[in-house]
């Protein structure tokens, strides 16, 4: 069993990440942004009781200098855990100053969380009241309708998030003749995946076509949380079906259950928001400090924590000693 007290160390990790990344709020460059939080995630690990491979992160290890898929991260002491990390979830959500972009990442013993390949997934994330009750495999209005009876509420009052995107057309007027209400994202569907178990976040189900990776990130939350996630590849071409059966994926249109997604219940999931979001509080600065809302979860616990963190930045030798440049 994983310790628990690696919950707090996460905290820390994507605390590094969001705090790094939030001085590029609106400034319109994306790649920098996201260089400053992958820096100090990866600086933040070094400091991490733990034996880490990630296993979803910036992607393979030419493409990425750092957080690459196969790289050793922690102290290299048990716990033996996989990583999926995405220090900054929405790059152009914070590119442009929206709502939703967070430094995310989930954690669980070695070889329990699925290696997906970064390629779309087609997503249906719900809160623990409709655990059980929805399904990729059935039509959009029944897994609707299931969720009005599941929260007691008339399906006019039903909340869906849907990615704006042409490929959702269909599926946006198939929500909108049951009579659902939709919020349309312009990106960053973790958020709103795990905002599905939150019975005050606006927000009753996800639908539709996302990242496979933060696919896996949003089911490792879920997980914790008691509800309930399902996701089927979404191959764009021959390469990409490829690329996944040399991942070890043995059928390209399997249903993947939240247990295919993340196989142990000893999973932590931990996120700090850079932007404001349906979830999260975005990071604020004040004179010298800054002031972080990071959500922790354990699955074994079932244990949520919040955890509003106000960082001394003149103090923190992450940033004082400029091993991280988050001024400019
Ligand atoms: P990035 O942080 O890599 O920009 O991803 C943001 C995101 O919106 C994800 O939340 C979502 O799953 C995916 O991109 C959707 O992809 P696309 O923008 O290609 O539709």
């Amino acid at each position: 069993m994983v310790e628990r007290e690696l919950a707090l160390e996460l905290a820390r990790v994507t605390e590094a990440a969001a705090l790094a990344a939030a001085r590029w709020m609106g400034r319109g460059d994306k790649e920098a942004a996201d260089e400053a939080a992958v820096n100090a995630m990866r600086t933040m690990f070094d400091t991490v009781q733990m034996d880490g491979i990630v296993v979803i992160g910036e992607g393979e290890m030419d493409e990425a200098p750092m957080l690459y898929i196969g790289e050793r991260v922690g102290m290299g002491v048990p716990p033996l855990v996989d990583i999926a990390v995405d220090p900054l979830e929405g790059t152009n959500i914070l590119a442009k100053g929206a709502n939703g972009s967070l430094a995310v990442m989930a954690v669980a013993p070695r070889g329990t969380l699925l290696h997906a390949p970064d390629m779309y997934m087609d997503k249906i994330a719900v809160g623990p009241e409709c655990k059980g009750r929805v399904s990729l495999d059935v039509p959009v209005r029944e897994n609707l309708n299931e969720v009005a009876k599941a929260l007691d509420k008339s399906i006019r009052e039903v909340t869906v998030v849907i990615l704006d995107r042409p490929r959702h057309q269909e599926l946006i007027e198939e929500v909108r003749s049951t009579g659902c209400r939709i919020k349309l994202i312009t990106d960053g569907d973790v958020s709103p995946a795990v905002a599905a178990a939150y019975e005050d976040s606006g927000v009753d189900i996800l639908l539709g076509i996302g990242g496979a990776p933060e696919g896996v990130i949003s089911a490792a939350a879920l997980h914790c949380m008691g509800g309930d996630f399902q996701g089927r590849l979404w191959p764009e071409d021959e390469e990409e079906k490829e690329r996944a059966l040399s991942m070890g994926i043995r059928d390209i249109n399997q249903l993947l259950t939240i247990k295919d997604l993340v196989k142990s219940d000893d999973v932590f999931f931990a996120a700090t928001g850079i932007t404001d979001g349906d979830l999260l509080k975005g990071v604020r600065f004040f004179s010298r400090r800054a002031v972080t809302h990071t959500l922790v979860m354990r699955g074994i616990s079932g244990t949520i924590r919040h955890i509003r963190a106000t960082h001394q930045l003149d103090k923190k030798p992450l940033f004082r000693d400029n091993k991280i440049k988050i001024r400019f």
